[in-house]
């Protein structure tokens, strides 16, 4: 049987424990409070662990309340260490870390709390062990969590992506970003969701969202949903913005003059298409076809050839959603660079100039960089980063692709055009930029707002700033990167979010 430290029980939640423990000078962490189990630890040794914690910035309470987020034992008898917790604190401890001492010391030594992984946590040997789709195991950053390409709801997300593009389209940002959110905590779910009830503990679903789930769940579509997809505007923005270079505002002004349709838009004098949008028509039957895996591996083979021939030293690597393991894509992202600083700026000139003689480009547009180190760390996310880059459109023959072109039956050009995006840092940049580019991009978005709320430093494509040290933290690896953020590392196929 389990003995518990002689500590009166929990308390209720009227903060009387701040009452017994005076908030200290110091705290960095408030959002952090912990608790040190006696037993085993030994009174002296808790004291002192006790102490150390505080020097260092931490909340300790000397008494289990429901206030404790993070409970630490050095006790491996974690059922009747459950057992006594469950008696102390039952309303809260779903809501508790409880963690092996390992976590602190961790946590002393970065002298910050890292962030709880696998290995740090006692597991709950009650028999009332949580679902696999508690608040204790899903975390409400994408950064947090592992989703691969499979997606067990994809009937929920696909609904709550039309209303977030919907709401998009409004301009309406929060409630687009709400369904985003939803979308993907339900993508990183390891089953199909069969009732609404099982999202009780879920994080960021809100009566919006799971009145949405419920209908589906139970009729199969929801109405709010089927009046969106049967919605002429909506309609007419989502086939205009399917054109390369027609972003939502664009396609809102062609909708307000009346236009409907391409041929529409197409007719009217008064639009004058720029050369981007005159290409994305031109292709527009190509490039609005799916990019599949093997494609993209022959565009990389031309690429990797080209940069190579260009300087032996260069380095390219697949970003996007290919690097994440998709089996298709709207374009092929890659990165080049090499290790000489500042080498890196002639190298997509000539790329593309390479690429002009050997007859594949079939549209260009370069970006110069516009990257200022002194300029950094950048306070607002913009969301095209400074580096050199360019967006193209390449011609790409059957012959080059193992299994031949992902084309309609009877298309018998032997080629299709593929858009394919590069962008090149300089090399010192190159995992800030890997990370950045190799999304998704609701993946980089918790990044950035853990990376805020969660550590006070902030990240983008060039850089991570710690604002409590004031001070720049140098990678070479984007498991540099997760390290310095205190988060597990999360393979790319795992950032499918
Ligand atoms: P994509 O739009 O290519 O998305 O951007 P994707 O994940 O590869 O999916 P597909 O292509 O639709 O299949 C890739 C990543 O690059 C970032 C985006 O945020 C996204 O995470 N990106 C793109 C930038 O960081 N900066 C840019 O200027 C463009
Ligand atoms: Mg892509």
């Amino acid at each position: 049987m389990f003995h518990a430290p002689i500590l009166p029980r929990a308390r209720k939640r009227s903060r009387p424990v701040e009452a017994a423990v005076p908030r200290r000078e110091g705290v960095k962490f408030e959002d952090v409070r912990l608790y040190l189990v006696e037993r085993k630890m030994g009174r002296s040794r808790r004291s002192f662990l006790t102490h150390l914690a505080r020097s260092k910035g931490f909340i300790v309470d000397d008494v289990l309340s429901d206030e404790v987020t993070h409970v630490v034992s050095e006790d491996s008898q974690a059922s009747s260490l459950w057992k006594w917790l469950q008696e102390c604190v039952p309303k809260n401890l779903p809501n508790m870390r409880v963690l092996d001492i390992s976590w602190f010391t961790d946590s002393m030594r970065e002298g910050r709390p890292v962030a709880v992984e696998t290995r740090h946590l006692i597991q709950d040997t009650l028999p009332e062990v949580p679902t696999p789709t508690s608040v204790s195991t899903v975390s409400q950053y994408a950064c947090q969590r592992r989703t691969t390409t499979e997606n067990n709801n994809k009937i929920l997300t696909d609904a709550f992506e039309v209303l977030a593009e919907s709401y998009e389209f409004n301009e309406l940002e929060g409630p687009c970003l709400a369904f985003r959110r939803a979308a993907s905590v339900l993508k990183s779910l390891p089953r199909a969701l069969q009732r609404v009830e099982e999202t009780q503990d879920l994080p960021c679903l809100g009566e919006h969202t799971k009145a949405v789930m419920e209908e589906i769940l139970q009729y199969g579509h929801a109405f709010e949903v089927e009046k969106i997809l049967s919605d002429e505007r909506y309609q007419t923005l989502k086939l205009f913005t399917s054109v390369f270079g027609v972003g939502p505002k664009t396609a809102e002004k062609w909708y307000r003059r009346g236009l409907r349709s391409f041929s529409a838009a197409l007719a009217d004098r008064s639009i004058h298409l720029n050369r981007m949008q005159q290409s994305g028509f031109l292709h527009y039957g190509d490039i609005s076809r799916a990019v599949s895996k093997a494609e993209a591996q022959a565009l990389r083979s031309i690429i990797d050839e080209a940069v190579h021939a260009i300087t032996s030293d260069a380095v390219l690597a697949l970003t996007g959603g290919f690097c994440r393991g998709k089996e298709f894509g709207h374009d092929v992202d890659f990165i080049v660079t090499t290790p000489e600083l500042g080498k890196e700026e002639s190298l997509l000139p000539s790329l593309i100039n390479r690429l002009t003689k050997q007859g594949i480009l079939l549209y260009c547009d370069y970006q110069a960089s516009t990257f200022d180190l002194s300029k950094l760390p950048s306070r607002s996310f913009e969301a095209m980063d400074h580096f050199a880059k360019c967006f193209l459109i390449l011609r790409l023959k059957d012959s080059q692709v193992e299994g031949g072109l992902h084309i309609a039956e009877g298309d018998s050009r032997g080629w299709r055009a593929v858009r394919v995006d590069l962008v090149s840092p300089p090399m010192d940049r190159f995992a800030f930029a890997l990370l950045g580019w190799t999304g998704s991009r609701q993946f980089e978005r918790d990044l950035r707002r853990f990376a805020r709320l969660e550590r006070h430093m902030l990240l983008d494509n060039h850089a991570l700033y710690d604002k409590t040290k004031q001070e720049f933290l140098t990678a070479t690896t984007e498991k540099d990167i997760f390290a310095h953020l205190g988060l597990e590392y999360i393979e790319p196929c795992q950032r499918n979010a």
